[in-house]
């Protein structure tokens, strides 16, 4: 059984729509409660079984490698004052198994530079991206599901969803023609079409499961869609060799790049945190209740 070892995250953007929350501290570091969303990114690849996690990243990301080092100091401290929780929260962020590898993009690019610069640590394999501005809550964590389906096909694999016809010009939009059940195959991907221009509203949105072949492709994808070497021209590219196929996932995914879907995120994941959900969802209840009064 072929296991998908390695975890690219492309976390050298600067996060503008954050701004000036994302001027001097990543916007992979916001927080939904009390995990920063990169935290999430790495538990799912984890769970999908990757053990090398590769981060790609750019200026102002220090705080990113901070997260995932061990802090002796801290965990002093708290094991001092015999905080427990707080201190199993902190040791197991990364388990000792899994490395974390960092590779700086020399200058922005685009998604599609920012993944080739990952391959001299991904080599010859098949290899996860994530992208940690799409969060996605699911019972069987969504690179776990395309891993599966890799089992099967051996082949390339996007995690897509249906998105509103009218906002075709965010994402990668593929046509393709029904497999079996979440499964179809992928004719054709294009980068942020116009809605007008759009084969279909099916949408990439931050999950993919390449095999190593798209290297070779992102070496010659001239620039794209805003002027940036683009990830889905080179996905484009490998579909004249390759079979790839898109994934409509099982799971809730929140576009934590925009404030509204960060703030969803935040409102859903506090309801169901394990020790703040019900208090919280009294005083929204309570919120609501005065707002409707009014
Ligand atoms: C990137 C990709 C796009 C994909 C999207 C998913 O765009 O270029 O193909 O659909 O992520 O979130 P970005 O959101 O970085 O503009």
């Amino acid at each position: 059984m072929a296991r998908i070892r390695t975890a690219v995250f492309p976390v050298a953007g600067r996060g503008t729509r954050f701004l000036p929350a994302t001027k001097a501290s990543p916007k992979e570091m916001l927080p939904i409660v009390d995990k920063p969303l990169i935290q999430y990114a790495a538990e799912e690849a984890l769970a999908a079984g990757a053990e090398k996690l590769v981060f790609i990243t750019g200026y102002a990301k220090r705080a990113i490698e901070d997260h995932f080092d061990k802090d002796h100091e801290l965990e002093q401290e708290l094991e001092a004052q015999g905080k427990r929780d707080l201190l199993d929260a902190v040791r197991g962020i990364v388990p000792s198994y899994a490395s974390c590898i960092y590779i700086r993009q020399p200058a922005p690019l685009g998604l599609g530079h920012a993944v080739l610069c990952s391959r001299p640590v991904v080599g010859n394999e098949p290899f996860f991206i994530h992208l940690a501005d799409d969060l996605i809550e699911a019972d069987e964590p969504c690179l776990k599901q395309m891993a599966q389906v890799f089992q099967d096909r051996e082949a390339s694999i996007l995690g897509v969803e249906t998105v509103a016809p009218d906002q075709t010009d965010k994402y990668g939009i593929v046509a393709a023609r029904p497999v079996e059940g979440r499964l179809s195959q992928v004719d054709r991907i294009v980068e942020k079409p116009k809605p007008k221009d759009a084969p279909s509203n099916l949408a990439v949105v931050g999950r993919y499961l390449l095999t190593p072949g798209i290297y070779a492709k992102l070496e010659t994808t001239g620039r794209g869609a805003g002027g940036e070497i683009q990830l889905t021209d080179g996905i484009a590219a490998l579909l004249a060799d390759e079979a790839i196929y898109a994934y409509a996932f099982e799971g809730r995914r929140y576009d934590c790049g925009s404030k509204l879907g960060y703030l969803e995120a935040t409102v859903e994941y506090a309801l169901k945190h394990h020790n703040l959900g019900d208090q919280f969802a009294a005083y929204l209840a309570k919120l609501v209740a005065d707002r409707l009064r009014r």
